[in-house]
């Protein structure tokens, strides 16, 4: 007898053979009762969900978020509270490649953590940027149409990314921090993450504040260049799921300080530009950070498909203390992801462990659907009103859920405009004020190679004015470089970089 234990069927009983199929003697067909045979192979053809439409390509980890000052004047968030330490999943990714695709490709990073709180899951799904190409999530659709494929060719194309920001003027700000050295990190360690969006706070008083969220790496910043970046996506394409996990597993754990930025709730209405714009960072000369405490990343999945891959990180996954703003595309947000997760994972997803809270109870009168496991006791009720004891809302939940004034008629219109509000300012000051000498010149490289794989000449010209609009001097300096250069073959991917001409 072996002293291994015996493979058996998915139902738990013991296989016949690991590696011959059912047959009518040894040469004959294949009978249609070895079900084992069959249920290997149809489980097989079912292995995959579909991947996420965007930020396809990733990986994570397990750890501790644990609050180590006192912010409990802004929040009265439990997991935000003075010496709290609450468990942690945060998930990494790239945007626009498949899940194949290189680890390297220019493109933002997906920092998405989910906070296993006593109130609930805390979802907060940012990005390493601080500041997003769109100000509405009725573009999102098309803004990623641009940087994926084209139908035909099935090759990713500069002239679609470049027709589409230049004609989005509202993109400038994050295509020059994209087009920037942190365009490419070198780990996911050696990276900041943000919450990017404007968020609210609530004390305990029912007091309402703005917050940003800055997670600034511990390990350090450090991006690889573009050559070194296009080297690696042909000979570790995954060097960015590999350095986490041998981090993680040679006890090297990551670490990241949370600051936030506060606005008095007040201010946002008069503030020079509007804080809820998401192309926008606030100066921290105007909101200065504000420690939090620290995030570390420990334990690896022991699996990924279930602790990754089927991991749902939803914008809308608020908890007592923590709410909404009027930034719109948050305000999307907050729909489209928990509909990805039903179509993507199905309808119970929050019932995987990986999803499901891990220091809360859920008292929910959501039921059945597919692939339903969790049920309430025979005894509690199916609908609520009830006058049989079943879960009720509580009013000083409601009471907080106060959100913000609002009044008006239906529209579709930009936001209110605030004095300073601008497409190109930011994006400039970072060019000008942020980036040293070599920087800028690696910047012009980088956007000379990129806009020199556009071949249509009105949007090449229209891109020359997008960073005319940025800086003037990069503009003509961006012209010159151009000037006679037949657009360059850029092979697939368009973001990945081309040579500078
Ligand atoms: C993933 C939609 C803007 C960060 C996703 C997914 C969808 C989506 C449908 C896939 C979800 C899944 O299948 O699990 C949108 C829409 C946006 C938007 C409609 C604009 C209105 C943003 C912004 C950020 C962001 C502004 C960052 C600040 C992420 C991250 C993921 C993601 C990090 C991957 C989450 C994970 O690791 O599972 N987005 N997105 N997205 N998005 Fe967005």
């Amino acid at each position: 007898m072996s002293n291994v234990p015996p493979t058996t069927t998915n139902s738990g009983a013991p296989v016949a053979s690991d590696a011959h199929s059912q047959t009518v003697g040894a040469d004959g067909p294949i009978v249609l009762h070895d079900h084992y045979l069959v249920e290997k192979l149809a489980q097989f053809n079912r292995e995959r969900v579909p991947e996420r439409v965007v930020h396809a390509k990733g990986g994570g980890a397990f750890g501790t978020f644990t609050t180590t000052e006192d912010v409990s004047r802004y929040t009265r968030a439990a997991l935000f509270q003075p010496g709290v330490t609450t468990e942690v999943l945060q998930r990494f990714s790239t945007v626009a490649g498949e899940q194949g695709s290189p680890d390297t490709w220019r493109d933002p990073r997906g920092f998405a953590l989910k906070f296993y709180t006593t109130e609930g899951n805390y979802d907060l799904v940012g990005n390493n940027t601080p500041v997003f190409f769109i100000r509405d999530g009725i573009k999102f659709p098309d803004f990623i149409h641009s940087q994926k494929r084209l139908p035909g060719s099935h090759l990713r194309d500069n002239d679609m990314q470049w027709d589409f920001w230049s004609l989005s003027p509202e993109s400038a700000h994050q295509v020059t921090w994209l087009m920037g050295d942190r365009g490419i990190p070198a780990s996911w360690r050696h990276m900041d993450g943000f919450g990017s969006h404007t968020y609210q706070w609530i004390n305990a008083e029912g007091e309402r504040f703005w917050v940003k969220y800055h997670f600034i790496t511990d390990q350090g910043i450090k991006n690889f260049s573009n050559d070194e970046a296009a080297q690696l996506a042909g000979s570790d394409a995954d060097v960015h799921i590999r350095d986490l996990y041998e981090a993680i597993e040679g006890g090297d754990f990551p670490s990241w300080t949370l600051s936030v930025q506060v606005m008095p709730y007040e201010d946002a209405k008069s503030y020079r530009f509007n804080p809820f714009d998401l192309t926008k960072v606030w100066p921290h000369a105007d909101y200065p950070l504000i420690k939090v405490g620290t995030l570390e990343l420990n334990r690896n999945p022991e699996n990924y498909f279930a602790e990754i891959e089927q991991a749902t990180f939803a914008p809308s996954n608020f908890v007592p203390g923590i709410a909404a703003s009027p930034d719109k595309m948050l305000l999307a947000r907050i729909f489209s992801y928990a509909d990805a997760h039903r179509y993507r994972v199905g309808t119970n997803h929050a019932q995987l462990p990986v999803n499901a809270p891990h220091a809360a109870p859920v008292h929910s009168y959501s039921q059945d659907g597919a692939m339903r496991t969790g049920f309430n006791s025979a005894s509690t009720p199916v609908y609520a009103p009830n006058s049989v004891g079943g879960p009720a809302a509580h009013a000083d939940v409601a009471a907080e859920s106060r959100g913000w004034e609002s009044d008006g008629d239906l529209v579709r219109t930009a936001a209110t405009l605030h004095a300073e509000d601008d497409d190109f300012g930011q994006a400039g000051t970072l060019y000008r004020d942020v980036f040293d000498d070599a920087a800028r010149a690696r910047f012009l490289e980088t956007i000379t190679g990129h806009v020199g794989g556009v071949k249509n000449e009105a949007i090449r010209e229209r891109a020359i004015q997008y960073w005319t609009n940025v800086d003037a001097s990069l503009g003509s300096a961006l012209r010159a470089n151009l000037a006679g250069v037949a657009p360059i073959e850029t092979g697939t991917p368009a973001t990945a970089t081309v040579p500078a001409v």
